[in-house]
Formats: structure tokens, C-alpha cells, sequence
């Protein structure tokens, strides 16, 4: 499976990608709001076999992606994960490609492709507060923020709060 975008290609990861995705996965820049990551080795092989073997699932819950520019080595990951016709989204980008729109719009198309393909009733992503950028990212693809979570993600030890954002389905039957 693959999904276009723009200036993207959004592709299945193969364990062939472990060098380029240790190299932004072990970055200590991307885990500062978040529970993933910087990673051992050990974690980016568990990472990509996780990928590999959910790509072979016979009811997929698993779509997490490599960020790429056609042909070229992945320098992020975008994922959605799926449980009873509800989606969770989340993204993370090499450092060095920050502020380019490209998680904007790795997201929207992963965002689109839970709304129409999966027809997933309700997509909901969370952010720490302090991650401004997440939070950007959430609002530009039209996630509207439902909540705020006191204490309720545990980051190295520390307890943090996410911002609650959703995209709901508005036509499903109730
Ligand atoms: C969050 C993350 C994916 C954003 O990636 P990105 O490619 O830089 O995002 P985009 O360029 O698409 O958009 C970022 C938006 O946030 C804004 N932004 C970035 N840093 C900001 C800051 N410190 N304060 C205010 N706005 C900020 C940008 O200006 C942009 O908004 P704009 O288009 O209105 O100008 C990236 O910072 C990252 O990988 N962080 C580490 C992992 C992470 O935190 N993932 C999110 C988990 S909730």
C-alpha cells in the first residue's frame, strides 16, 4: 500500500529502511513531547518488524508509513492505528526537515485515507500543550480540539498532559 501526496510518497516500511529510520528515530530532538523514542538499535528493529509483520495482518490495525520523497530513504513515519472503527493518528519527522509543511501533509493524506477508505468514524490524535508544532499540524489538517487530559501520558518518567484533537465522521449511522 502507498499513498501520494503532493511532493510525498507515503510507503510500507521494509527492514531495509533501518539505517534511515535510526538516524531520525535516535535523534533526542523528536521525543522531547513524546513516549517514542530516541531509540536503541534494538528499538528501531522492533519498530520496523512491527511494521513489517502488520502489514501482513489479515484485519490491518496497523498503517504506519515511511515519509519519503519518491525513491528516496524515508526521513519520517506517519501511523494510524485502528481499533473497533476508531483511528489514532501520530507523526514524526527527521529534525532537519522541520517547518516545511511535509508532516501537514503527510498527515492530511493519512487523515483522508482513515476518513474515506476505512470509513472510520472517529480519527482523534493527542499532543503535549507545549508542542506547538503538533498542535499546528492537527489544526491545518482540520482536527478540532475535544479535550485536555491532565497526567495522563507517561514520557520518561513524567507525567504530561495531551491536548485531545478530533476529526469526526459526521454522516455515520447512530
Ligand atoms: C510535530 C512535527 C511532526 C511537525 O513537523 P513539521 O513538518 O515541522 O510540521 P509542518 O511544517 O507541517 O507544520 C508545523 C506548523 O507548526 C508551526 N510551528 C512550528 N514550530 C512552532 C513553534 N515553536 N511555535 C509555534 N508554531 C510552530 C509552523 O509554523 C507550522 O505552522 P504554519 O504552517 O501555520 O506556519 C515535528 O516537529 C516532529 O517530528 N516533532 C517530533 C515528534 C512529535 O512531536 N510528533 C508529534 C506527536 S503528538
Amino acid at each position: 500500500m502507498e499513498l501520494q501526496t503532493e511532493r510525498l510518497l507515503l510507503r510500507e516500511y521494509t527492514l531495509g529502511d533501518f539505517a534511515a529510520v535510526h538516524s531520525f528515530a535516535s535523534d533526542v530532538r523528536i521525543a522531547e513531547y513524546v513516549d517514542w523514542g530516541p531509540n536503541t538499535a534494538g528499538d528501531t528493529q522492533e519498530f520496523l518488524e512491527m511494521c513489517v509483520a502488520a502489514q501482513g495482518d489479515s484485519v490491518r490495525t496497523a498503517f504506519t508509513f515511511a515519509v519519503t520523497f519518491p525513491n528516496r530513504d524515508p526521513f519520517g513515519s506517519v501511523g494510524l492505528s485502528v481499533d473497533h472503527g476508531r483511528g489514532e493518528l501520530g507523526y514524526v519527522l527527521d529534525a532537519d526537515h522541520w517547518g516545511r509543511g511535509y508532516a501537514t501533509e503527510a498527515a492530511a493524506s493519512l487523515l483522508r485515507f482513515g476518513k474515506e477508505t476505512l470509513r472510520l468514524r472517529d480519527i482523534t490524535a493527542t499532543c503535549r500543550p507545549e508542542n506547538t508544532a503538533s498542535a499546528r499540524v492537527l489544526e491545518k489538517i482540520g482536527m478540532v480540539q475535544v479535550g485536555l487530559r491532565r497526567a495522563d501520558k507517561l514520557i520518561r518518567g513524567e507525567w504530561r498532559d495531551s491536548l485531545v484533537f478530533s476529526a469526526h465522521r459526521v454522516d455515520h449511522k447512530r
